[in-house]
């Protein structure tokens, strides 16, 4: 089966499980019982350290029958200011020998208003049993002078149904995107996210909304030197590390697209530890990238992540993977700390 139709599949799954909320919630409750390590980050609750990372529920379709599995959060996304039909099909491919996945996608959603429509349906901010992010990217239109008021647009339309937000600058399959990490805009980028949020939540009387940098694994440490600094400056709540490579393994067939799964391993490992080491743990890291068995999502856990992302090992492991990753690394994760 092609592997972006596998994807339809399990998303129509998913879906069908949320749509019987009495089953979806029974099954939560038992789930988020096992290898329980709850954890207070960002002014937010996680009932555990493991969440399901950006690109699987592009739209918003799954959310709540994804929830159902025991995963401690769930990142929505990428969604853009309008809807985007991203590249052609096919664009996601499996690739077991490497256990990678390679996807050129484009960004494909259905655009802010749908998800927002769709997130209103389901429980709200405050009566979810865990906390939901939602991750933005840049419309491909859009050029890169513009990007920050597309940014502000889709964080306005879905503000009331977010936990967190996670900047998307480093998606490689979005021409010239990862540019935004540089310096000359992404400072000017999160100081104007910044006071809009602050604006926001003044004239509301509510807290600021967590905002995460999601960067790519394949900038220089030198240039994560300047992406800490300037997300410290700017009240950065963490860094999602990594986004997918385009640095293959020498022995993999490769023309473009992203690779995640097993070939980005080390290199999520590096950047982990590296922004724990430069930050002394003040900034906290989700570590997402090669999360595939027990030992790798330990060995994030002892670089210093905070909390886990999982995506192309949960393509490969199925629904009961979260729970895995949760008893992997419950000895290390104890409840006191
Ligand atoms: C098919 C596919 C689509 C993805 N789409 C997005 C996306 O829209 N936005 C984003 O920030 N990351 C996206 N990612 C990257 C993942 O969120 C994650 O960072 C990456 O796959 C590394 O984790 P893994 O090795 O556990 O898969 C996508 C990954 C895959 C495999």
């Amino acid at each position: 089966m092609d592997a972006e139709r596998a994807y339809d599949f399990s998303i129509a799954c998913y879906r069908t499980l949320g749509q019987f909320r009495v089953l979806a919630k029974f099954l939560q409750k038992i789930n988020l019982e096992e290898a329980r390590r709850p954890v207070s980050l960002f002014g937010l609750h996680f009932p555990n350290r493991v969440g399901l990372s950006a690109g699987f529920d592009k739209s918003a379709e799954c959310w709540e029958g994804l929830s159902a599995l025991g995963f401690g959060f769930i990142e929505i996304g990428s969604v853009t200011s309008e809807r985007q039909p991203g590249n052609l099909r096919p664009r996601v491919f499996f690739n077991p020998y490497h256990e990678a996945c390679v996807n050129n996608t484009g960004l494909n959603n259905d655009g802010a208003k749908s998800v927002a429509r769709r997130l209103a349906r389901g429980p709200l901010k405050n009566e979810r049993a865990l906390p939901i992010g939602i991750n933005i990217g840049k419309m491909k239109s859009v050029p890169l002078e513009n990007a920050i008021q597309d940014f502000w647009e889709t964080f306005r339309t879905l503000a009331d149904f977010a936990d967190y937000f996670t900047l998307n600058l480093s998606n490689p399959n979005l021409p010239k995107l990862q540019t935004l990490q540089h310096r000359s805009y992404l400072a000017d980028l999160l100081k104007g996210f910044q006071a809009e949020n602050e604006k926001r939540a003044k004239k509301l009387g509510a807290k600021k909304i967590p905002i995460l940098l999601k960067i790519s694994p394949d900038m220089s440490f030198a240039q994560l030197d300047e992406v800490i600094s300037i997300a410290q400056d700017n009240a950065i709540a963490g860094i999602v590390a990594c986004n997918t490579t385009t640095t293959p393994p020498s022995t993999m067939r490769y023309k473009e697209g992203g690779i995640s799964g097993k070939p980005l391993f080390q290199k999520t490992f590096d950047r982990v530890r590296y922004i724990h080491k430069a930050t002394e743990g003040r900034l906290p890291v989700i570590a997402s990238g090669g999360i595939l068995d027990a030992v790798s999502a330990g060995a994030m856990i002892d670089a210093g992540a905070s909390l886990l992302q999982i995506h192309t090992g949960f393509l490969f492991n199925g629904p009961s993977f979260p729970n895995y990753v949760k008893r992997a690394i419950a000895e290390k994760v104890r409840p006191w700390l």
